[in-house]
């Protein structure tokens, strides 16, 4: 496993697993083989509804908490100073800890700012080791850098490759903010795990198209979240350690790019609505 610094000097595992869109008993399988296999880093979210389930595998598991990253997040519905800080105590209760190792306001709408507030109390005491935010746009988070005594130390965004978001990356690695990718595999959307040129990429490396496609967020110094609740992609996703991509195949990835999230905003009203709300952040 390699890790990513935070600004803080906390570390963060490079390589995490997901819990988006698994029920609470998939959940609680998953995570358990995930931790299993050497995972150590697991990405779960109020929105979710499977923290009491990730927490459950944790305690069921040989591993110790401060050998584990765990990573939960706000839902807007719970922004506000106060809501906020009681959302973090509900899912430290669910995932049966006492501390976090990482809290994201998951989407840029509502009461940011409040919810901010929140979290740096909390990340002053001790009780969350590092804060960030998740689907803030480069605006936003410049925003926050500015304005704020404590500066985000991750934004989680959609990042697979047809979905790239080089420049919005490049931007938050210079400034200090790790980049980490949701949907690595765009959820197999647009045939992703039968592209030719990955998988002309994973012949050479007598690999698979998903470990090329984490091995190249991993080269592009990006954590990441794979999501599997199958035993045997959850070991193979894993496996991204002992090849490393030449120049030429990074551009051969960089070539899929579409610059087009691969999720249909209309299907999302929380995130179509974010566009709107950000203007008003902005101009706020
Ligand atoms: N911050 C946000 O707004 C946000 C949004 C979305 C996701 N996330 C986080 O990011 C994580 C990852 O994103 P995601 O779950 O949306 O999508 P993803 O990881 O891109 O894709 C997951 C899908 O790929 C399949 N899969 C996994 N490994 C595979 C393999 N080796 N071969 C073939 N299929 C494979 C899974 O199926 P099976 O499960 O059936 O194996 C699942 O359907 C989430 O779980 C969540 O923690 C955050």
């Amino acid at each position: 496993m390699n890790y990513q610094t935070l600004s803080n000097n906390v570390k963060m595992p490079m390589l995490g697993f997901g819990v988006f869109q698994a029920s609470p008993s998939e959940t609680e399988k998953a995570v358990g083989m995930a931790l299993a296999t050497g995972y150590r880093l697991i990405d779960t979210a109020v929105a979710y509804q499977n923290e009491a389930a990730v927490g459950n595998a944790i305690k069921n598991s040989n591993v110790s908490r401060d050998q584990l990253f765990v990573t939960t997040k706000v839902w807007l519905q719970d922004y506000g100073y106060q809501q906020t800080q009681q959302s973090v105590f509900r899912s430290l209760e669910l995932l049966k800890t006492d501390y976090l190792d990482l809290v994201l306001l998951h989407q840029p709408i509502g009461d940011v700012w409040g919810a901010w507030r929140a979290l740096e109390d909390l990340y002053r005491d001790g009780t969350v080791r590092a804060i960030g935010v998740s689907n803030f746009p480069p605006e936003l988070v410049e925003q926050f850098l500015q304005i704020n005594e404590i500066k985000p130390m991750v934004n989680q965004i959609e990042i697979n490759p047809f979905y790239q978001q080089t420049k919005n990356v490049s931007y938050l690695q210079s400034n200090d903010v790790v980049a980490e990718a949701w949907a690595p595999f765009a959820e197999g959307k647009n045939g992703i795990f039968h592209n030719p040129q990955l998988q002309e990429i994973a012949n050479v490396h007598q690999t698979k198209v998903g470990n090329v496609i984490l091995r190249w967020l991993n080269q592009r110094n990006i954590v990441t979240i794979p999501k599997s609740i199958h035993q045997n992609r959850i070991e193979s996703n894993f496996a991204i350690f002992d090849f490393e991509l030449s120049p030429t195949e990074m551009e051969m990835i960089s070539s899929l790019n579409t610059d087009v999230s691969m999720f249909n905003q209309a299907d999302r009203p929380d995130v179509a609505r974010t566009k709107n709300l950000i203007n008003w952040h902005v101009n706020h």
